[in-house]
């Protein structure tokens, strides 16, 4: 049995990452921490000390900046660690500090760290020590474009993400410092043109095309606790004739092996209801052949393949688990 900690254990991903490990049948969670000690809960003040010593695999659930002030000297005596965070998500260290307002205290891990992404990078995930685990707008928009991609079935100049998540994707903190009450029948966008995820979209959406992408990418915020879907617009590249089914049969084709990754088949649209307290992420695809415009609709929980499921099969991956262990 492999012996892991969650560090941010009375977070929401914390807390969701308790409730997958502890029916998880291949490891032991032996430690629990946060800021300081809850009452009545196994949760103790967080000791990097004690988590080693209890520990082999360590997930940070911390808000950012918060991570790579402990990670370097839990990374260094041997432990892996998947961070939920966005501490080591973006290699360019000038665009986090621009993006986070804050100094980079481990830039020597970002190089060694690996986008946990298992549909793109399962084979590097394997061998890591040190995980970063994606935004969860990030996954929901990364998984949808993937194939697309890929194919180069797109135009790259005009991506729309219309993105909304459930309240909880603001953490703890914020839903109880009064979020909620400010959505109850309620509906906004936040962070127009300047979400923190962009630039992480933007880093691997490059990657995988071969060219510098700049998405548009509107985040709102539903009166709902959990979950989160995007639509995203792209036309096609215009000298291709598509049709919407054979574009369907490219997405069934290039997933058809992941199980957490379901394409719709012709008249479903996936909603959040589908993927909520799952680890799954549900695509759907519509195409206005006038307009030329394609229509992608995906959702997940951003709590699980947004966070802590996500986190879970990264680590499932690292230690050769079944892919699918304490998430199905
Ligand atoms: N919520 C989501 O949907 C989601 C999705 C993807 C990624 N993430 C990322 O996951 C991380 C956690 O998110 P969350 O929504 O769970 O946040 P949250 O609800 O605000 O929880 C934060 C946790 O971190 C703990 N913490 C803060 N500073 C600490 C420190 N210095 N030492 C030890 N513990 C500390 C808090 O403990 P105390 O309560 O004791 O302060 C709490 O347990 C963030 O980086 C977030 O961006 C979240």
């Amino acid at each position: 049995m492999l012996n892991v900690g969650i560090v941010g254990a009375s977070g929401y991903a914390g807390e969701e990452l308790d409730k997958i490990l502890s029916r998880h049948p291949k490891v032991n969670l032996t430690y629990l921490a946060a800021t300081s000690a809850k009452e009545n809960s196994r949760i103790r003040a967080f000791s990097p000390q004690e988590a080693v010593t209890l520990c082999d695999l360590l997930f940070f659930a911390l808000p950012h900046t918060e991570a790579m002030k402990f990670i370097p000297q839990i990374l260094a005596t041997g432990r892996r660690i998947v961070d939920l965070g966005a501490d080591y998500r973006l290699k360019n260290i000038a665009e986090y500090e621009t993006w986070y307002k804050a100094k980079h205290l481990d830039k020597q891990n970002v190089m060694l760290s690996v986008y946990g992404l298992p549909e793109a990078y399962r084979k590097k995930i394997k061998k890591a020590n040190l995980i970063a685990n994606p935004g969860c707008y990030p996954t929901v928009v990364i998984l949808a474009l993937l194939p697309l991609l890929k194919k180069k079935i797109i135009g790259l100049g005009s991506i729309v993400i219309d993105a909304k998540s459930g309240l909880s994707g603001a953490g703890r903190k914020s839903v109880e410092a009064g979020l909620s009450e400010d959505l109850k029948d309620n509906f906004r966008p936040y962070k127009v043109n300047y979400h923190q995820h962009m630039p992480e979209i933007n880093q691997e959406l490059s990657k995988f095309s071969g060219r510098k992408i700049s998405v548009n990418f509107v985040p709102h915020l539903l009166p709902i606790f959990r979950g989160l879907l995007a639509t995203i617009y792209v036309k096609t590249a215009s000298e291709r004739a598509v049709s919407e089914e054979r574009i369907r049969q490219l997405y069934k084709n290039f997933y058809r092996n992941e199980v957490f990754v379901r394409i719709a088949d012709e008249g479903r649209i996936p909603q959040v209801k589908d993927v909520s307290g799952t680890n799954f992420c549900d695509i759907g695809i519509f195409y206005h052949k006038k307009n030329k415009m394609l229509v992608i609709v995906s959702a997940i929980d951003n709590l699980l393949k947004g966070a802590a499921g996500q986190a879970v099969q990264n680590m499932n991956l690292m230690y050769g688990f079944k892919e699918t262990d304490g998430l199905i």
